[in-house]
């Protein structure tokens, strides 16, 4: 599905964070966001998915305006929101307990389990998990919900590198097989080049797109990325840019 945010306002305590802002994502294209620490990122992602209000501007679904939260986006906050009185197995079936599709759910996740490193916690509480265990039972909750459009806000920055690069690959094939539309938040540019249709450098203050690189999806694998080196530069130096304007 196709999601548009057409002249997104929003600031606290008289401060813009986002002013007159403009994204557009294409049905199944991956967008992935980075900037500076505190530009609005967050802000951007959870405004989308209607927690927070708006002030100005809209934001739609094929064309359909979406006011409040609807079960077209499956976001993953940047605090993992994980319920503390529930097991590892119930956050991430959250969804089916609410919406319905419980058994099945719960089939797809248990099947998934080791994937994510949580085999043998699934009866587990949330306050016996590692932080990164926690980032990576929110992400399998999130991805794992039907939604089409995934907001994912750095959803792998608290694991190590072996474990980030496999649950890039889960996402990459994930998306692959179900279509899906991602847009993705992070700190990382390497994560941001290997996984993305598409990345964006947001700066200042209100923040604005400050380059918006198209990347070259084709052949694309580690020794590739390992090649991306002007890419990278590029990147870098919109995000200097842009910090250095705040
Ligand atoms: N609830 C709030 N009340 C007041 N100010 C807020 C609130 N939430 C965010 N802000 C401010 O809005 C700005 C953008 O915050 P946001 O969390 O969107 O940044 P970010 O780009 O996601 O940063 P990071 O990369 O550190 O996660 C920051 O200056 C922050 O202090
Ligand atoms: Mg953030």
């Amino acid at each position: 599905m196709k999601l548009s945010a057409e002249g997104i306002c929003i600031g606290y305590h008289g401060e813009p964070i986002l002013r007159d802002f403009h994204l557009q994502v294409n049905e199944g294209e991956f967008v992935s966001v980075v900037g500076p620490s505190g530009c609005g990122k967050s802000t951007l992602l959870n405004l989308i998915a209607g927690l927070l209000p708006r002030e100005g501007g809209q934001v739609l679904v094929d064309g359909t305006e979406i006011s409040g939260t609807s079960t077209r986006f499956s976001l993953m906050p940047q605090d993992d929101l994980l319920l503390p009185w529930m097991t590892v197995l119930e956050n991430v079936c959250l969804y089916g307990k609410v919406h319905g599709g419980l058994k099945s759910l719960q089939w797809r996740a248990l099947e998934n389990l080791a994937t994510f490193g949580l085999n043998g916690y699934e009866n587990r509480y949330p306050h016996e998990l590692s932080g990164g265990m926690r980032q990576r039972a929110a992400f399998l909750r999130t991805a794992l919900c039907p939604a089409d459009i995934l907001l994912l806000d750095e959803p792998f920055a608290s694991l190590d590198v072996i474990t980030r690069e496999d649950l890039q690959d889960w996402l990459l094939q994930m998306r692959q097989e179900l279509g899906r539309t991602v847009v993705l938040v992070t700190h990382d540019i390497d994560e941001a080049i290997y996984l993305s249709d598409r990345v964006l450098v947001l700066g200042g203050r209100p923040a604005e797109i400050r380059l918006e690189q198209t990347i070259k999806t084709h052949g694309r694998n580690r020794a590739w990325l390992f090649a991306q080196s002007d890419l990278r530069q590029a990147l870098y130096t919109a995000l200097k840019e842009g910090r250095d304007d705040f």
